[in-house]
């Protein structure tokens, strides 16, 4: 159904699915698993690889010569998409949002934004205060006017295009779990994208496991609901039924100060997954997604018998503009 839509390989796919018996011993409760989309393969790897598959055709057929988006100072999405571009031989243009006050001088030049350098793409601050989108569209319009074609690619690249990335990845995962007996999907949620391809892909390849978010930035109703509604939207967009709302869950207890601010459970968590299982988590995104994991298995959420996939999104690019907070 997914092989109907264009796509351009950018990454290794299907990623691995491993089954963590250190963590799973550790932690005396369900079986836990875990698909490395850390792992596909594009400049350190992540889950925006899969979105932009699906996106850059897109931005190819309107012979776009820019591809302009927006993201946090030390955005993964913003990493990969220069990376996409480099391949692509298109200029690449990105507006960063700073979202972390009193930012050190590693989280505002290494990491992530390093490697935005040497994928050779443009980098522009946006002024605090101004909604980060709408500065990015000003600066497409003077591009137009000196006679360039943007394509914009939305935070995060959640829209229509993005989310076929994970419906896809839902079809992966069904051909590992062939007899359905994964219980729960967990992962770290923000712009929505990737829930939302996963909770579109489980109607549609029929999958029975719960998927629960592990929200990084908002707060639970505000996370389901935007998560809902691109999940709608890419139902109409592949032409199957909507969701029902309650098939979209978020947790926002593991939030902690706000996004990207180090929390404890997140500092056990990375160093949990390092030193049983040698897998990188990262500070913003996958470490709190794996503490609310940790959290919810301690405090018996699950049954024994279950069986937990966690989704490893990436990030791990991000750590040397965090590594102040593990010292
Ligand atoms: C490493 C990592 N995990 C998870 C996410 C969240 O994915 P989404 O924005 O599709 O909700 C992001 C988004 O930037 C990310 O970089």
């Amino acid at each position: 159904m997914i092989d109907n839509f264009p796509r351009i390989k950018l990454g290794h796919f299907p990623t691995p699915i491993e089954y963590l018996a250190n963590i799973t011993e550790y932690l005396d409760g369900p079986e836990i698993f875990i698909k490395r989309d850390d792992c596909t393969g594009l400049a350190t790897g992540g889950n925006k690889t899969r979105k932009l598959e699906f996106i850059m055709p897109d931005a190819l057929n309107s012979k776009a010569d820019l591809i302009v988006t927006v993201g946090a100072i030390q955005s993964n999405h913003v990493r990969q998409t220069a990376a996409s571009c480099a391949i692509l031989g298109i200029k690449c243009l990105v507006v960063l949002e700073q979202r972390v006050a009193n930012a050190t001088e590693a989280y505002m030049n290494s990491g992530n934004v390093f490697l935005n350098q040497l994928f050779d793409a443009e980098m522009v601050l946006c002024p605090i205060g101004i909604d980060v989108e709408e500065y990015a569209h000003e600066i497409m319009d003077k591009k137009r006017n000196e006679g360039k074609n943007p394509y914009f690619i939305p935070v995060g690249g959640s829209n229509h295009l993005g989310e076929l990335g994970y419906i896809e990845c839902m079809r992966e995962i069904k051909e590992y779990d062939k007899d359905g007996l994964f219980t729960h999907i967990l992962l770290a949620t923000g712009s929505g994208g990737t829930q939302a391809g996963l909770v579109a892909g489980k109607n549609i390849y029929k999958s029975k496991a719960q998927i629960i978010g592990i929200s990084i930035k908002d707060n639970k109703n505000d996370q389901e609901e935007k998560v809902f509604k691109l999940t709608n939207n890419s139902c109409d967009y592949v032409g199957e039924d909507h969701v029902s709302r309650n098939e979209v869950i978020a947790f926002d207890g593991y939030v902690g100060g706000g996004y990207a601010i180090p929390t404890e459970g997140m500092m056990s968590a990375v160093k949990l997954m390092a030193r049983k299982e040698a897998i990188l988590l990262d500070p913003v995104y996958t470490g709190k997604a794996f503490a609310g994991l940790v959290d919810l298995v301690q405090k018996r959420h699950f049954k024994k018998t279950d069986k937990i996939l966690f989704i490893h999104t990436g990030g791990s690019a991000a750590f040397p503009a965090f590594e102040w907070a593990f010292k």
